[in-house]
C-alpha cells in the first residue's frame, strides 16, 4: 500500500518525500510542477537510493486523479499541493480559491469514491491572523487576513464536514509554523521562481550574490529589537512531523490539529546575525516601511502535537541557517544548475 503525496515535487513535499521512503514507505507523487521542478524528486531518489512513482497531473483535472487512483494501491494521502504565495493571492483571489479549494475537493470526491479517507493535510498559522497573545495554541480563535489564508480555513473546515457526514474520514491537520532550512545534503532546498517573498531565500540570494541587500519590514513593533518575531523550524522537522501523523492515522478516525513549530520566536535581525555566524558572510540590509498584513510576534506551542504524536522539533536555528546556506552555495540558481 502506498502513500499519495500531492505537491510532493514542492518544499516541504520533497522533504516529507525523503523521510518518507527513509522510513520505508512506498509512494506515489502527484503534482503539476507549477511551482517546482521534477528535477527536485530526481534528487529525492538520489539523496535515499529508493524508487518513487510520478505522475505529472493537476488536482482540478479528476480523470487523471481517477485513473491514478484505479492504477496504483493508496492507503493515505499527504495534501501539501496548493498555491501559497500570500501578496500574489491578494492580487488573484480567484486563482487562489479554484486551484486550493477546487483542487481539494476533487481530491476528495476521488478519495471518496476510491474508499480512500485518510489524509493529512498542509495548513498554516497563518489561520490564527493576529493572535493576542503568544505562544499560539491550536484551539485559538480562527482569523485569516488574506485570501490564500482564507482557503486555508475553508479547506480545513470542508475536511471536519466531511468528517460529520461519514466519520471513516480520517483526517490530521498541520499547522506549520515558519518553515526554513533545507535537507542537509545540500541536494534539495526551497527553490522560489522569482524574488523571494520568505524571509530565510532572501537572505541566501543576498548571500550568494543574487540580490544586492535584504529589506527589513520594519524595526517599530513592540518586539525586543523591533522587528518582526516568527517561529522558524527547519524543514526536516516538519516532514518527520507527516510521518508521525500517518502514525496517529492509524487510530480511531477523528479529525485532529496540530501546531508544527518549536515553540521559539526569533527576530529578523536575529535571523540575519545567524546566517552571517554560520555562512561566514555579511547580509547587507535596509530597514523599509512595514510590509502590510505583517504582524509583529507569532510562535506555537507545539506541546499538543508532543504529547499527542510524540513528535518534538529537534533541529535549532544554526542548523536551519547551516542548511539553508548549503543548499543556496551547492545550488546558487536552485534546479535550473
Ligand atoms: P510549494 O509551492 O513548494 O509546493 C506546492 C506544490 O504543489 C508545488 O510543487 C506545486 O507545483 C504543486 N501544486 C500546486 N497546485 C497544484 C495543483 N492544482 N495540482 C497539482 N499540483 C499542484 O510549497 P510548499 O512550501 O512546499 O508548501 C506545501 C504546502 O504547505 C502548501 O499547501 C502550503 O500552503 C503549505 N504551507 C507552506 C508554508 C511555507 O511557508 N512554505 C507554511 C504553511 C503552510
Ligand atoms: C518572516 C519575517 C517579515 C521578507 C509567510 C506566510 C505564512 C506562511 C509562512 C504559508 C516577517 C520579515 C520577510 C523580507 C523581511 N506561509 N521579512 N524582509 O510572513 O511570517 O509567513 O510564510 O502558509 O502564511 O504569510 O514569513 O518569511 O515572509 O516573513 O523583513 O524580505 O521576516 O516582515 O517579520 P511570514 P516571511
Amino acid at each position: 500500500m502506498a502513500i499519495l503525496v500531492t505537491g510532493g515535487a514542492g518544499y516541504i513535499g520533497s522533504h516529507t518525500c525523503v523521510e518518507l521512503l527513509n522510513a520505508g514507505y512506498e509512494i506515489i507523487v502527484v503534482d503539476n510542477l507549477s511551482n517546482s521542478s521534477e528535477k527536485a524528486l530526481e534528487r529525492v531518489r538520489e539523496i535515499t537510493g529508493k524508487k518513487l512513482t510520478f505522475y505529472k497531473a493537476d488536482l482540478l483535472d479528476k480523470e487523471a486523479l481517477d485513473n491514478i487512483f484505479k492504477k496504483e494501491k493508496i492507503d493515505s494521502v499527504i495534501h501539501f499541493a496548493g498555491l501559497k504565495a500570500v501578496g500574489e493571492s491578494v492580487s488573484m483571489p480567484l486563482k487562489y480559491y479554484h486551484n486550493n479549494i477546487t483542487g481539494t475537493i476533487t481530491l476528495c470526491e476521488v478519495m471518496q469514491k476510491h474508499g480512500v479517507k485518510d489524509i493529512v493535510y498542509s495548513s498554516s498559522a497563518t489561520v490564527y491572523g493576529n493572535p493576542e497573545t503568544v505562544p499560539i495554541r491550536e484551539d485559538f480563535p480562527l482569523a485569516a487576513t488574506n485570501p490564500y489564508g482564507r482557503t486555508k480555513l475553508v479547506i480545513e473546515n470542508l475536511l471536519k464536514d466531511l468528517h460529520v457526514s461519514d466519520n471513516c474520514w480520517n483526517i490530521v491537520i498541520l499547522r506549520y509554523f515558519n518553515p526554513i532550512g533545507a535537507h542537509e545534503s545540500g541536494k534539495i532546498g526551497e527553490d522560489p521562481k522569482n524574488i523571494p517573498n520568505n524571509l530565510m531565500p532572501y537572505i541566501t540570494q543576498v548571500a550568494v550574490g543574487k540580490l544586492e541587500y535584504l529589506g527589513v519590514f520594519g524595526n517599530d513593533y513592540d518586539t525586543p529589537d523591533g522587528t518582526g518575531v516568527r517561529d522558524y523550524i527547519h524543514v526536516t522537522d516538519l516532514a518527520l512531523g507527516h510521518l508521525k501523523a500517518l502514525e496517529k492515522l492509524k487510530e480511531k478516525p477523528g479529525v485532529s490539529i496540530y501546531n508544527l513549530g518549536t515553540g521559539k520566536g526569533f527576530s529578523v535581525l536575529e535571523m540575519v546575525k545567524n546566517f552571517e555566524k554560520v555562512s561566514g558572510r555579511t547580509i547587507k540590509y535596509r530597514i523599509l516601511p512595514r510590509r502590510p498584513g505583517d504582524i509583529a510576534i507569532c510562535f506555537a506551542d507545539p506541546s499538543k502535537a508532543k504529547k499527542e504524536l510524540g513528535w518534538e522539533a529537534t533541529r535549532d536555528i544554526n542548523k536551519m541557517c547551516e542548511d539553508a546556506w548549503r543548499w543556496q552555495k551547492n545550488n546558487p540558481n536552485g534546479y535550473n544548475d
